[in-house]
């Protein structure tokens, strides 16, 4: 297996991270420091991390977590705000989330420790759908609807076809409900497609993750996928 493969296999990080990690000599194979991330390594073979040794793969552990608003989905945090790990504490695992969503978008947001799913599910060319209910400013016309389903321009690059539904608009109030389907998972990517049609977001929440949801889990609360739920997200990204 492939040194950065083994190392997000044992949880040590996601398989990014884990390169960048061999790529700085924090890594040795049998005392001497490797920094090729392709390096193949064996499972009798002794592999230190920081001078610790691990030892092997450790059982993979998938959740899905409804997060609320005020919790950041990066692992640190450089200001000492909460982070979405403060929510999983009571399990005795390093978990890492699966792509990420703004401090205050709420709803599912799925969290393991196996880098090579989560790589995947992160990766554009899976397309994997993401379902968000986002509350925008204004009420937009046919126009913009439109506009927001076939593409718009986004630092540069026309974002892929999405699916737009009003699912509920108040005139008085001045506000619209949009359920918005895309495929892909750039940064803040709701946000600046509602921008781009001149309606912001005032509140996003995220519904679905390819095929799983929050609905009927507590706000702040997780559970264990099942595996049933674990066979179709890696059927989904072909592992
Ligand atoms: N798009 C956004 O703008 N923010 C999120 O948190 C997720 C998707």
């Amino acid at each position: 297996m492939r040194l950065a493969k083994y190392l997000a296999r044992a949880g040590v990080a996601s398989r990014r991270r884990a390169e960048e990690m061999i790529r700085e000599g924090r890594v040795r194979v049998n005392g001497l420091t490797v920094n090729v991330p392709q390096a193949d390594v064996e499972n009798n073979d002794t592999i230190t991390v920081n001078g610790k040794i691990l030892n092997g793969p450790e059982q993979k552990i998938y959740i899905l977590l409804h997060k609320p608003p005020g919790y950041i989905s990066t692992v640190q945090d450089t200001h000492n705000r909460p982070t979405v790990l403060d929510l999983v504490k009571d399990l005795d695992t390093r978990l890492y989330p699966v792509g990420r969503l703004d401090a205050d978008t709420s709803g599912v947001l799925i969290m393991t420790n196996d880098g090579d799913l989560s790589h995947r599910l992160t990766h554009p060319s899976y397309e994997i759908k993401k379902k968000y209910l986002a509350r925008v400013s204004g009420i937009p016309g046919p126009k913009a609807l439109e506009n927001l389903r076939t593409g718009l321009l986004i630092n540069g690059t026309v974002t892929a076809p999405a699916v737009v539904k009003v699912v509920n608009s108040s005139g008085k109030k001045n506000y619209a409900d949009l359920e918005i389907t895309i495929i892909e998972g750039k940064k803040r990517q709701v946000k600046k497609m509602c921008k781009a049609i001149n309606h912001p977001v005032v509140r996003l929440h995220r519904t679905e993750f390819a095929t799983l949801k929050c609905a009927s889990l507590p706000v702040g609360e997780y559970r264990f996928l099942t595996d049933q739920e674990i066979k179709e997200l890696y059927r989904l990204v072909k592992l």
